[in-house]
């Protein structure tokens, strides 16, 4: 099948779903739309015995064919169908009219508490097929990384239905963002260490949605050290998860360019904390805090920043913590136009003296809390040799407990050596130190293997 058939085809399946869902059974729009789809489905058919619709991610794959990108209807459909676990549709040759028409109607019965495979069964439909993802339930006695990397992994695909949500100009839905901000708060509790080396990852190229998330799991990390906890702890891992949403109005070329912003782009981009109060004021559910921070979050201690002349106030304590969340994740990410700095190298930027843009008793917490080099992070030892750090020293960030993974040779080693950089030698001295963090990725190393 050619790319516009292709197309053609998973348009009209979802224009045929849209037709249900907008207006009666009976109407001439829906049988038109069905009409279309089964006219497409079998020429399709004639010419192939089955055919797949695959929706993975955010994509759409018609057998081999990969539909282009970018095509927001297709987006949606392929998203809708993929958060009530369809991953893929199959038609077999000698599918009908009715088939079809039994097949829109299940899908639009979005209430329905059947299973959608047995609820085409029951309607006698035989030549279409749903493949479904199992969607693996994280409970709470599962713990390290695996877990925690579920929860990260969940968390993020949920953000980024929450952007498109609120791009698309409809409500975000704070029921799926409740849950997992819960995922996240219980990390941050129970298993901070984890949930800090998945923030650390620069591999995702999909900064926006991991952005939302990092900001959030910082955020919580921070106020969860200051004794705030349950409820409030919520409120602020939300409204940090929330705080960049008014840039779903940025448009693409500004906030991808990779070069400097013009005084006009920059004027556009700073639109996003105003917009982001907008939105999150009249989203309901949505905790008061969030459209506070929004508003802040881009304002310093002395209220230079931006958005400018707003008077006179005393920034939220939520808008502080997020504010040095947000910047440490913004520096430590690979971006289009740098890559991503080292711990160390964030800590002297932010930390540069009279630096107004932090409260400066948070960000000294929040280096203690981030260590030096927080688990996770990879770093070179003065024997030359690269180490995952895999757990701090209870009271010496400088020595931390190390993997070494690559010898000075820069050979990978067979079987990791644990090192403890504070152990001391039989003349007191301490034979392995770290000397700096290195960036994992150029050496094509996945440090969250050997924790
Ligand atoms: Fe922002
Ligand atoms: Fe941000």
């Amino acid at each position: 099948m050619n790319q516009r058939k292709a197309e053609d085809l998973v348009r009209r399946l979802a224009a045929a779903l849209r037709g249900t869902e907008l207006y009666s059974p009976t109407h001439p729009l829906v049988q038109r739309g069905i009409d279309a789809l089964s006219a497409a489905a079998s020429e399709a058919l004639a010419a192939a015995p089955s055919i797949v619709i695959a929706f993975i991610g955010d994509e759409v794959i018609v057998d081999a064919v990969r539909l282009p990108r970018g095509a927001a209807t297709l987006v949606g459909f392929a998203r809708d169908l993929r958060e009530r676990d369809i991953e893929k549709v199959t038609f077999t040759r000698g599918l009908t009219r009715d088939e079809l028409r039994g097949l829109i109607a299940a899908l639009s019965e979005r209430t329905s508490q059947t299973p959608l495979p047995d609820r085409l069964t029951a309607r006698g439909i035989r030549h279409v097929t749903l493949g479904r993802v199992v969607i693996e339930e994280v409970s709470d006695d599962q713990t390290g990384i695996a877990a925690a990397q579920r929860i990260y992994g969940t968390a993020v695909e949920t953000a980024e239905t929450l952007w498109q949500a609120a791009k698309a100009g409809d409500q975000p839905d704070t029921g799926a963002a409740r849950k997992i901000i819960d995922g996240l708060a219980r990390l941050v509790t129970q298993d901070r260490t984890s949930l800090m080396a998945l923030t650390a990852l620069k591999k995702y190229d999909n900064y926006t949605f991991t952005h939302m998330v990092n900001v959030s799991a910082l955020a919580m990390a921070q106020a969860r050290a200051l004794n705030v906890d349950g409820a409030l702890l919520r409120e602020f891992g939300f409204a940090a998860l929330m705080h960049d949403i008014g840039k779903v109005h940025t448009p693409l070329e500004v906030l991808n360019k990779p070069d400097k912003l013009t005084k006009e782009e920059f004027d556009i981009m700073k639109r996003h904390v105003v917009d982001g109060a907008h939105i999150l004021r009249r989203t309901p559910e949505m905790p008061a805090l969030a459209p506070i921070v929004a508003f802040e979050h881009h304002l310093k201690q002395d209220l230079s920043g931006y958005p400018e002349k707003i008077g006179s106030r005393k920034l939220n304590l939520c808008t502080m913590i997020v504010s040095i969340a947000d910047v440490f994740d913004a520096l430590r990410s690979n971006r289009p136009y740098r890559q991503g700095l080292a711990t160390a190298r964030i800590r002297s930027i932010m930390g540069e003296q009279g630096n107004p843009a932090f409260n400066q008793t948070l960000l000294k917490r929040f280096v203690n809390l981030m260590g030096l080099f927080p688990v996770g992070n990879l770093v070179r030892l003065n024997t030359d040799e690269i180490a995952v750090v895999t757990a701090e020293h209870p009271t010496d960030p400088f020595r931390p407990q190390v993997k070494i993974i690559m010898d000075a040779k820069g050979d990978t080693v067979e079987e990791p050596l644990l090192a403890n950089t504070w152990d001391r030698d039989s003349k007191g001295e301490h034979p392995r130190a770290v000397v700096e963090a290195v960036d994992p990725e150029p050496l094509g190393i996945d440090p969250l293997k050997y924790l």
